[in-house]
């Protein structure tokens, strides 16, 4: 009997043949069982449990507060669910930063703890030798460049970033040291269209935009600002494709209704 199970999962080497022939790829957070197994099913190719469950799941203003078995936890219900999906994993603010070995034991934590398949680190040049330490243990390494949100105090803003020729330049750098350390893809995160598809153009590893423009290799959406159940937050970038904020609303206010005029339960509904 075997037990492997017949769907075929996406690998990081097929994100890289998927660039090769022109095809993009879809990226998508989950932080929970129920949310990953329909997006799995609908077909992504890249499945992200974000740092940003900090903000979308616990309500914090920023990604800072996470902490490594908060993201476990989220990983392991996300994996859980999964018949196909790639799976990456952000390391959580203080986890990587500090020093290259501190990094490689917070990603072997995630791996070992969680079954994801690849973990996600926000910076450039700063963090090549965490990069580089946690690929030496055969953990694939999703890069993050542009809009950092770890560092939002460093910059203070959420806007968009690499405008300046300078910081362009840089970026442009960073992405080809992240290439060359060996991580798999980027993520490209509220920049100029023009430089973003430039970055993808210059660097043989796929480019994962989200307010980064259309000429990058694929792009990802926090799902819960996809499906429209958050409605604060309402950048240019964001399209929504449902508006489940107000389609909750209206089945909360119908079922406290039905409740209350002891419609619910009916007759058909009870033992
Ligand atoms: O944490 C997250 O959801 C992310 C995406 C916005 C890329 O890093």
């Amino acid at each position: 009997m075997s037990v492997h199970k017949e769907v075929k999962k996406v690998t990081t080497h097929q994100l890289q043949e998927m660039k090769r022939r022109g095809e993009k790829i879809s990226m998508l957070t989950a932080y929970d069982y129920t949310m990953a197994k329909i997006i799995d099913h609908a077909g992504i190719d890249v499945i992200l449990v974000g740092d940003s469950a900090s903000n979308v799941m616990a309500g914090h203003e920023t990604t800072l507060p996470i902490t490594l078995d908060q993201m476990i936890y989220h990983a392991s219900s996300v994996i859980r669910a999964i018949d196909r999906a790639l799976v990456v994993v952000d390391l959580p603010f203080g986890s990587y930063q500090g020093n290259s070995k501190e990094a490689l034991t917070s990603a072997i934590k995630i791996m070992k703890e969680s079954g994801a398949h690849a973990v996600k680190l926000e910076g450039g040049r700063e963090i090549k030798d965490s990069i580089e330490r946690i690929l030496s243990a055969g953990i694939p390494v999703m890069g993050h460049l542009g809009l950092t949100p770890q560092s939002i105090y460093k910059f203070g803003t959420y806007t968009v970033r690499a405008k300046e020729e300078e910081e362009a330049a840089r970026l442009m750098e960073d992405a080809k040291i992240l290439e060359e350390s060996g991580c798999f893809a980027l993520v490209l995160e509220k920049i100029p269209a023009k430089l973003a598809t430039e970055v993808a153009k210059n660097i043989s590893i796929p480019v994962i935009g989200i307010g980064a423009g259309g000429g990058v290799d694929g792009q990802v959406l926090v799902t819960h600002d996809m499906l429209g159940m958050t409605h604060e937050f309402s950048p240019r970038f964001l399209r929504r494709y449902l508006n489940l904020y107000e389609s909750m609303s209206n089945a909360f206010q119908q079922y406290i209704k039905d409740v209350k005029s002891k419609d619910f339960p009916n007759e058909s509904e009870q033992y």
